[in-house]
Order: C-alpha cells, then structure tokens, then sequence
C-alpha cells in the first residue's frame, strides 16, 4: 500500500514476475494492476480492482488501508486484469455497488456474472460526490475496448486514467522516477494495443485537454507527476507524422534472405535514413510494435517456405496489419529456390495498412549482382519517397 495524497492510496498490486500478457504481449519488465482508494469525508471508493492472480495482495491492502466499508467500487473497464477480483471483492463488502457505464455494466455481467443490483451506472461527464471529494466519469472508448472510462477527481486534480496512458511496468516507487524507461514501456503499450485505434485516441486526448490535470494515476505502472510527459508523448505516438525511419523484420533460413537484407540494411543507412533490423525467429514482438509506431516505411525480409512466406514473416505481417501504424509505404524482399507466391500472399496480409506497395525485390537462390542492384534501387526509391514526405532532414 503506498500514498498518493492525503486519503488517496494506492492499494493494487504489483507483479514484477509476469513476462507475458494475454499469452501474446511479453512484459519484459513485469507490470502493475494498479487500484486506488479514496476516502472522502462521507463514502468511500475503490478504483479498479486487480487481476485475479492477485486478489489477496489487494484484500490485504484494503484491511492495512483500513478500508472498514466501502461504499462503491468504479470499474473503468472490463478486461480482467482489471475486474478480475470484483466478484471477491463484492463479496468483502456486500454493501458496495460497482458504478460503471451502461457498456461496461452488460459486459460486467457477461464476464464475472455479476448481479444486475450491484450496479449503478453513470453517464460520461457525471459526477458522484464522496462528501469533501467529487469524481467525475469520462468516457474514453477504443483505448483499446469500446467502454472504457477514466475518473477526474476535482479536487486534487487527479486523472485516473485506466488503461490509457499506462505502461507495463514493476516499479517499486510510485511515481515516475526515470521518465526513459516508463517512456519505453508506455510506448510498448502504445504499440500493442492502442496503435489500431490512433483515431480514437486523438479524440481522447482531445477531451481531456478542458480539465486541469496534476497527476495521471493509470491502471499499469508508475504514476505521473508531470502529466505533460505523457500527454506529449501520446500526442506524437497518434499523430499523422512518420519519421525517416525504416522498419526490416527478415527471416532466413539458408543465408540469402539474410545477405539481401545485410546488404539493404547498409544501403539505407548509406543514404541517412535509421534504420531498425529485426530477426523474427527471436525478436521481442513488442520492440517490433514500438518500432513500427513511427516508421515512414516497412520492409519485410522472407525466404519463400512451401510456396508462400516463412511462417514468422508471415506472423510479422498479420502482427503489423493488426496493429494498423501510420506506416505510408511497404515492401518485401527475398529469395525463392524454384518458385512460390510469397510476395502475393504478404501484400495481401497487409491489406488494413494504407500503404504504397514497392517494388519488391526476390533473388532465385543465392542473391547476385543484379539482385543487389535492385535492392539499392529499393533504397533510392525509400529515399525519394520520404523526400516527398518532407522527413529527410
Ligand atoms: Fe489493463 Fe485492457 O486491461
């Protein structure tokens, strides 16, 4: 348990130990089910529970808190690593009701099989008065779920953000206290799970400009204390711009994939352009997503396997159509031993991507003269269409 304000705690659970998330999304640095308690001068609150795993780390922070009663319980959101521990909660303290929006109170029931009078719900902008403390509830969907909604509370200025502006992070201190590596892991996030609604979340951090923010208090990792670190990062993540930066995740399996890509790899830097190399059969996916949040260009390294894609290029394409980056151009390159439709079967994988298709380059066997000589055109043409962006400094 560890404070934020006078009568505001933290009473959530941190799991240092967790390396994967949804069986999908490696934490490489553990994370957090961040929880939060309230006690005003007339009714308590408990925001957000935790994950299941970790119900008994928030009951025992609730009894050191001293949390006798607890008159609501506000659950931003359905996902589990969130609501998880309601139904024991619920259990705890009979008396408390869970406020929520209409969304989220139906996929409440859906999930935990909840009972329909637990519940109050709350429109967006409401407010809910706990004597000297006022929240107030904003709806901020598709950060990465349809009903997700965040707590202002007015008083102290406090923006409980949910999801949003969070980071997979373990952190014994509650604040941030080293900006660059929560900058790392809420941009990971980011990438994973809030990349595919860029749209929605510009429209988010639209509507929280009106209100006066001091601390964001989010559902995953450290706290901020100074807000505009990452409402300013956000704001770059989901805005239209791109960055003279190109993305080459690449699979080989006898060597001349990997000579192809060596050799373009050198041929982007030569013409100033950053590059970022990912070897797919060992990469980190999420170091993949990041890279993909700001990168003008992605291009794709396969060998042909069984007429099509190597299944991790393959993987790499369904990763990177799904998670829809701001990425303006794409292509593929890579060789075949005697034929294949590997490069129609990876454009049509990105078929979600508004990008412009580059002439791809492929190498029958060992790459040659005239493949490397395609692969600088390749370059030159990346080149020239960044030029055209207005990205090359
Ligand atoms: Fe942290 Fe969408 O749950």
């Amino acid at each position: 348990m560890r404070q934020l304000k006078a009568d505001i705690l933290a009473v959530g659970a941190v799991d240092w130990d967790v390396r994967l998330f949804d069986r999908l999304i490696p934490l490489p640095d553990g994370t957090s089910y961040n929880s939060y308690l309230i006690k005003g001068s007339e009714k308590t609150a408990l925001l957000d529970t935790v994950d299941p795993a970790k119900t008994g780390v928030l009951i025992g922070n609730l009894s050191k808190a001293g949390a006798g009663k607890l008159d609501y319980v506000i659950a931003h959101h359905a996902e589990q690593d969130h609501s998880g521990s309601l139904p024991d909660i619920l259990k705890l303290y009979p008396d408390a009701r869970v406020v929520t929006n209409p969304k989220c109170k139906a996929m409440l029931i859906d999930i935990l099989d909840l009972q329909e009078d637990k519940f109050i719900t709350v429109e967006d902008g409401e407010t809910l008065s706990l004597g000297d403390k006022t929240l107030q509830f904003i709806y901020l969907p598709w950060v990465h779920w349809p009903e997700t909604m965040a707590t202002y509370l007015k008083e102290d200025k406090i923006l409980f953000s949910c999801d949003f502006l969070g980071a997979h992070l373990a952190t014994s201190n509650l604040f941030v206290d080293d900006e660059a590596t929560v900058y790392e892991s809420a941009k990971r996030y980011y990438a994973e799970i809030m990349m595919p609604f860029r749209r929605q979340i510009n429209n988010n951090l639209e509507k929280l400009e009106s209100l006066e923010i001091e601390i964001i208090a989010p559902s995953h990792g450290p706290v901020y204390n100074r807000p505009e670190f990452i409402i300013d990062a956000y704001k770059d993540w989901a805005s239209d711009a791109v960055k003279n930066e190109v993305v080459v995740p690449y699979v080989s399996m006898h060597g001349s994939t990997a000579k192809m890509v060596s050799f373009f790899v050198d041929a982007l830097i030569e013409r100033g352009i950053m590059v970022r190399q990912f070897e797919l059969s060992t990469v980190d996916v999420g170091k993949l997503a990041i890279a993909l949040v700001d990168a003008a260009t992605i291009v794709i390294g396969s060998p042909t396997v069984l007429i099509g894609p190597h299944p991790c290029a393959a993987y790499a394409a369904f990763l990177a159509n799904a998670l829809r980056p701001k990425t303006k151009f794409a292509s593929i390159i890579g060789s075949f031993g005697w034929g294949g439709k590997m490069v129609e079967q990876l454009t049509a994988m990105l078929g979600n991507l508004k990008v412009g298709i580059l002439e791809p380059v492929l190498a029958k066997g060992e790459p040659k003269e005239d493949d490397f000589g395609k692969l600088d055109k390749l370059a030159d043409e990346i080149l020239a269409k960044h030029k055209e962006l207005g990205i090359v400094k």
